[in-house]
Protein backbone atom coordinates (compact mmCIF):
# COMPACT_ATOMS: atom_id res chain seq x y z
CA UNK A 1 0.00 0.00 0.00
CA UNK A 2 1.25 3.31 -0.92
CA UNK A 3 0.05 6.55 -0.08
CA UNK A 4 0.87 9.65 -2.51
CA UNK A 5 -0.03 13.15 -4.14
CA UNK A 6 -3.31 12.64 -6.55
CA UNK A 7 -2.49 13.01 -10.13
CA UNK A 8 -5.62 13.58 -12.81
CA UNK A 9 -5.28 9.96 -13.83
CA UNK A 10 -6.69 9.55 -10.37
CA UNK A 11 -9.63 11.39 -11.27
CA UNK A 12 -12.41 8.97 -11.72
CA UNK A 13 -11.12 6.39 -8.90
CA UNK A 14 -10.67 9.69 -6.69
CA UNK A 15 -14.34 11.08 -7.70
CA UNK A 16 -15.67 7.81 -7.28
CA UNK A 17 -14.71 7.46 -3.36
CA UNK A 18 -15.86 11.25 -2.90
CA UNK A 19 -19.46 9.99 -4.00
CA UNK A 20 -19.24 7.44 -1.32
CA UNK A 21 -17.99 10.02 1.42
CA UNK A 22 -20.68 12.54 0.68
CA UNK A 23 -23.80 9.82 -1.33
CA UNK A 24 -26.39 13.23 -0.67
CA UNK A 25 -23.90 15.85 -2.80
CA UNK A 26 -24.77 16.49 -6.57
CA UNK A 27 -22.31 14.33 -8.21
CA UNK A 28 -21.33 16.65 -11.11
CA UNK A 29 -20.40 19.14 -8.62
CA UNK A 30 -18.46 16.68 -6.70
CA UNK A 31 -16.52 15.94 -10.08
CA UNK A 32 -16.12 19.61 -10.79
CA UNK A 33 -14.65 20.52 -7.15
CA UNK A 34 -11.99 17.21 -8.05
CA UNK A 35 -11.20 19.14 -11.09
CA UNK A 36 -10.54 22.20 -8.93
CA UNK A 37 -8.24 20.69 -6.12
CA UNK A 38 -5.89 19.41 -8.66
CA UNK A 39 -4.59 22.64 -9.69
CA UNK A 40 -5.03 24.55 -6.41
CA UNK A 41 -1.98 25.43 -4.49
CA UNK A 42 -3.72 25.44 -1.08
CA UNK A 43 -5.07 22.58 -1.06
CA UNK A 44 -3.20 19.13 -0.87
CA UNK A 45 -4.94 15.35 -1.82
CA UNK A 46 -3.45 12.22 -0.88
CA UNK A 47 -4.44 8.89 -2.08
CA UNK A 48 -3.53 5.32 -0.80
CA UNK A 49 -3.15 2.73 -3.29
CA UNK A 50 -3.10 -0.92 -2.86
CA UNK A 51 -2.23 -3.36 -5.81
CA UNK A 52 -3.48 -0.76 -8.42
CA UNK A 53 -6.32 0.32 -6.83
CA UNK A 54 -7.24 3.46 -5.04
CA UNK A 55 -8.82 2.62 -1.52
CA UNK A 56 -8.98 5.98 0.13
CA UNK A 57 -7.91 9.56 -0.08
CA UNK A 58 -7.49 12.58 1.80
CA UNK A 59 -7.97 16.27 0.84
CA UNK A 60 -6.68 19.12 3.09
CA UNK A 61 -6.32 22.60 2.66
CA UNK A 62 -4.93 25.55 4.34
CA UNK A 63 -7.52 27.39 6.22
CA UNK A 64 -6.91 31.40 8.23
CA UNK A 65 -9.22 30.74 11.23
CA UNK A 66 -10.89 27.18 12.92
CA UNK A 67 -12.27 26.89 16.22
CA UNK A 68 -10.12 27.00 19.45
CA UNK A 69 -6.72 27.57 16.85
CA UNK A 70 -4.44 30.38 17.54
CA UNK A 71 -2.65 30.78 14.31
CA UNK A 72 -4.13 31.97 10.90
CA UNK A 73 -2.70 29.97 9.47
CA UNK A 74 -3.93 26.08 9.76
CA UNK A 75 -3.78 22.64 8.07
CA UNK A 76 -7.62 21.11 7.53
CA UNK A 77 -8.86 18.16 6.94
CA UNK A 78 -11.68 19.06 4.46
CA UNK A 79 -12.44 15.22 3.48
CA UNK A 80 -11.16 11.93 4.49
CA UNK A 81 -12.32 8.46 3.68
CA UNK A 82 -11.20 4.48 3.62
CA UNK A 83 -13.20 2.28 1.86
CA UNK A 84 -14.54 0.09 4.03
CA UNK A 85 -13.34 -3.50 3.44
CA UNK A 86 -9.73 -1.46 4.27
CA UNK A 87 -10.59 0.01 7.30
CA UNK A 88 -8.78 -0.25 10.61
CA UNK A 89 -5.52 -1.15 9.13
CA UNK A 90 -3.40 1.68 9.47
CA UNK A 91 -4.83 3.65 6.20
CA UNK A 92 -6.35 6.43 7.68
CA UNK A 93 -3.52 7.55 9.71
CA UNK A 94 -0.89 7.16 7.00
CA UNK A 95 -3.30 9.61 5.00
CA UNK A 96 -3.29 11.85 7.37
CA UNK A 97 0.42 11.74 8.45
CA UNK A 98 0.37 12.37 4.49
CA UNK A 99 -1.72 15.73 4.78
CA UNK A 100 0.27 16.75 8.27
CA UNK A 101 3.47 16.66 6.61
CA UNK A 102 1.84 18.69 3.91
CA UNK A 103 0.71 21.20 6.19
CA UNK A 104 3.98 21.73 8.07
CA UNK A 105 5.79 21.77 5.30
CA UNK A 106 3.27 25.06 4.31
CA UNK A 107 4.67 26.46 7.24
CA UNK A 108 1.17 25.32 9.86
CA UNK A 109 1.61 24.31 13.37
CA UNK A 110 -1.75 23.08 13.94
CA UNK A 111 -4.21 21.01 12.84
CA UNK A 112 -7.94 20.92 12.53
CA UNK A 113 -10.42 18.91 11.45
CA UNK A 114 -14.68 18.60 11.73
CA UNK A 115 -17.11 15.88 11.58
CA UNK A 116 -20.79 15.82 11.51
CA UNK A 117 -23.13 12.53 12.64
CA UNK A 118 -22.87 11.32 9.49
CA UNK A 119 -20.16 9.72 10.11
CA UNK A 120 -20.15 7.07 13.24
CA UNK A 121 -16.30 6.32 12.99
CA UNK A 122 -15.15 9.89 12.59
CA UNK A 123 -14.81 10.94 16.11
CA UNK A 124 -12.99 7.82 17.45
CA UNK A 125 -10.53 7.66 14.33
CA UNK A 126 -9.75 11.85 14.97
CA UNK A 127 -9.25 11.11 18.47
CA UNK A 128 -7.01 8.16 18.02
CA UNK A 129 -5.22 10.57 15.96
CA UNK A 130 -4.20 13.36 18.77
CA UNK A 131 -7.16 15.26 17.87
CA UNK A 132 -8.78 17.44 20.82
CA UNK A 133 -12.55 17.97 20.57
CA UNK A 134 -12.79 21.39 20.88
CA UNK A 135 -16.49 22.46 19.87
CA UNK A 136 -19.66 20.36 19.81
CA UNK A 137 -22.80 21.61 18.54
CA UNK A 138 -26.35 19.86 20.41
CA UNK A 139 -29.67 19.91 18.44
CA UNK A 140 -33.11 18.71 20.42
CA UNK A 141 -36.09 17.92 18.98
CA UNK A 142 -39.30 17.08 21.56
CA UNK A 143 -42.42 15.53 20.17
CA UNK A 144 -45.42 17.21 21.66
C1 LIG B 1 -12.42 7.65 9.45
C2 LIG B 1 -11.67 6.73 8.50
C3 LIG B 1 -11.10 7.54 7.34
C4 LIG B 1 -10.53 6.05 9.26
O1 LIG B 1 -9.81 5.25 8.36
P1 LIG B 1 -9.12 3.88 8.82
O2 LIG B 1 -8.25 3.42 7.72
O3 LIG B 1 -10.14 2.93 9.30
O4 LIG B 1 -8.24 4.41 10.03
P2 LIG B 1 -7.03 3.65 10.75
O5 LIG B 1 -7.19 2.17 10.60
O6 LIG B 1 -5.76 4.24 10.28
O7 LIG B 1 -7.29 4.04 12.25
C5 LIG B 1 -6.73 5.21 12.80
C6 LIG B 1 -7.01 5.18 14.28
O8 LIG B 1 -8.39 5.43 14.50
C7 LIG B 1 -8.96 4.37 15.23
N1 LIG B 1 -10.27 4.08 14.67
C8 LIG B 1 -10.61 4.04 13.36
N2 LIG B 1 -11.91 3.72 13.23
C9 LIG B 1 -12.38 3.55 14.47
C10 LIG B 1 -13.66 3.19 14.99
N3 LIG B 1 -14.71 2.97 14.18
N4 LIG B 1 -13.80 3.10 16.34
C11 LIG B 1 -12.75 3.31 17.16
N5 LIG B 1 -11.51 3.66 16.72
C12 LIG B 1 -11.34 3.77 15.40
C13 LIG B 1 -8.06 3.18 15.02
O9 LIG B 1 -8.14 2.28 16.10
C14 LIG B 1 -6.69 3.85 14.91
O10 LIG B 1 -6.15 4.09 16.16
P3 LIG B 1 -4.92 3.19 16.71
O11 LIG B 1 -3.87 3.27 15.66
O12 LIG B 1 -4.59 3.88 17.98
O13 LIG B 1 -5.50 1.82 16.86
C15 LIG B 1 -12.60 5.61 7.96
O14 LIG B 1 -13.21 4.95 9.06
C16 LIG B 1 -13.71 6.13 7.05
O15 LIG B 1 -13.49 6.32 5.86
N6 LIG B 1 -14.90 6.34 7.64
C17 LIG B 1 -16.05 6.86 6.86
C18 LIG B 1 -15.83 8.29 6.42
C19 LIG B 1 -15.45 9.19 7.57
O16 LIG B 1 -15.95 9.06 8.68
N7 LIG B 1 -14.57 10.13 7.25
C20 LIG B 1 -14.21 11.17 8.18
C21 LIG B 1 -15.20 12.26 8.03
S1 LIG B 1 -14.75 13.67 8.92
Amino acid sequence: MQIRKVTAEDKPAWVDLRTQLWPGADPERLKEDAEKLLNDANWAVFVAEHEGKTIGFIECSIRDKAPACETDRIGYIEGWFVAPEFRNQGVGRRLVQAGEQWARDKGCIEMASDTTTNFPSSPAAHKALGYQEVKRKFNYRKLL
